[in-house]
């Protein structure tokens, strides 16, 4: 016998006793998204390399050291999506939805980066956005984050907090990368071996450095927000006025630059500090040149990201409190004639109640064994039907969350009885 094949390093298996907390967490994200008119769109996880190349930037990270690319049959060079935006600007080129419309969209599946596996970080993930297109002004990106607020509200996450930046416009930024590189090399000595490699290739990725060596010649940097034109620090200060006045509170954080190129002017993540270092659950901005890059007419873009897993180990936290309830009732069923009888009963039931969630118990065994079954399967009641309360066509009733007696119902009032319980 050959040795056990295991999962990849970094890709995890959902359970079945986890996946109660995903559904719980991906329907309220589903009402919220459909309560502010956004419709799902479903792209392929595969992807031509060229098109994560050409938008999330040739020098980031995500390029640089951890697609999964590989050459097909044909020789056509394909990578597993490292994230969604690329993939939903593609589609909205190839259909024609960017030309003179707006569009609401959101996505959710896995997404690959062959990053160095922890808590919070994986090689498979999971993350649902949402990009919104067409609006140039601030008010879709309050919007955009209005949204992501409601999902904590829904979801009953607390204590996130908003942090904000604006990166300018792709001009502004070079004019401020040539002072941020210009101040950086006269302090060559002062950085880390990272950053030196960063000063060549992507120097505002320098300001992200979390190395405690680096804090004070990042402190003493020029700030992009001295080199912002009018219409940038308008549409900034216009967001900043707008999550005033929905009572959000935000914090400025100058050294937020995010580690895909495509964004321009507003971004923003929300932080947790209860993940320890991979506390960011949901992150995005605006991109508004990408579909231009990507072979569009120019247009606007903005959106985030959530990292499901990052939530689920947030809502996981407090997993006794979330709504999420067993089956209503476990058929227990002793002797032959009640096995038979019992499967025809719970058809009935089903076609009686509509959303009724039974579990008819299947394979025989003892009364002891089918209880604990029963009660391990938590289920609100379990049902007890024998050959003795058919005969009597009765069928015993057990609370199993709380200590009430067992009794008996006659079988032709349970259909009226569960309905009442459910
Ligand atoms: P991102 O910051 O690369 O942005 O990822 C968004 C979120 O995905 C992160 O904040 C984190 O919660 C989660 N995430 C990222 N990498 C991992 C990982 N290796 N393991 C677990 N979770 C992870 C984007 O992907 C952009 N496309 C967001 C966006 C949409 N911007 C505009 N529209």
């Amino acid at each position: 016998m050959g040795k056990n094949i295991q999962a990849i390093r970094g890709m995890h298996d959902l359970l079945p006793d986890q996946s109660p907390v995903w559904h719980y967490l991906e329907d309220g994200v589903r009402e919220v998204l459909d309560g502010y008119g956004y419709k799902e769109l479903r792209t392929p996880i595969l992807e031509l390399t060229e098109l994560f190349k050409r938008s999330i930037g040739e020098v980031t990270d995500i390029v640089e050291k951890e697609m999964y690319t590989f050459d097909d049959r044909n020789g056509d060079s394909l990578t597993l999506r490292p994230e969604g935006t690329a993939g939903c600007v593609r589609a909205g080129i190839e259909h024609g939805l960017f030309h003179n419309q707006v569009q609401r969209i959101w996505y959710r599946g896995p997404m690959f980066r062959h990053e160095r596996p922890q808590k919070g970080r994986y090689r498979q993930f999971h993350q649902i956005g949402a990009e919104a297109y067409g609006l140039p002004g601030p008010d879709i990106d309050l919007e955009i984050i209005m949204l992501t607020r409601r999902f904590w509200q829904k979801l009953g996450l607390e204590g996130l907090e908003l942090q904000i930046n604006t990166l300018g416009t792709s001009q502004e930024r070079a004019v401020y990368r040539e002072q941020l590189v210009s101040y950086l090399s006269a302090r060559k000595d002062q950085l880390d071996e990272d950053s030196l490699r960063r000063l060549e290739t992507n120097p505002l990725r320098i300001l992200d450095s979390k190395s405690p060596d680096m804090k004070v010649v990042i402190a003493g940097a020029p700030s992009l927000m001295d080199y912002l034109g009018e219409e940038s620090k308008a549409h900034f200060e216009s967001l900043c006025q707008g999550l005033e006045d929905v009572g959000q509170d935000y914090v400025v954080n100058p050294r937020l630059v995010r580690g895909l190129d495509y964004y321009a002017r507003t971004v923003f993540e929300w932080v947790t500090d209860k993940l320890g270092a991979q506390g960011t659950v949901c992150a995005g901005g605006r991109y508004d040149g990408l579909i231009e890059q990507l072979g569009g007419r120019p247009g606007h873009g903005v959106g985030f990201a959530m990292g499901v897993e990052r939530l689920v180990a947030l809502l996981e936290e407090n997993r006794e409190q979330l709504p999420i309830k067993g089956p209503d009732a476990y058929l227990v069923l002793m002797g032959d004639e009640a096995q038979r009888k019992g499967l025809v009963l719970a058809e009935q039931l089903r076609d009686r109640l509509p959303g009724l969630r039974l579990i008819t118990h299947c394979g025989g065994g003892s009364f002891k064994s089918q209880f604990k079954k029963a009660d391990r399967s938590e289920a609100a009641l379990a049902l007890v039907l024998g050959d003795d309360e058919l005969a009597r066509g009765v069928i015993g009733v057990k609370a199993l969350r709380d200590d009430k007696e067992q009794r008996e119902i006659a079988l032709d009032d349970l259909a009226e009885f569960l309905k009442s319980e459910i």
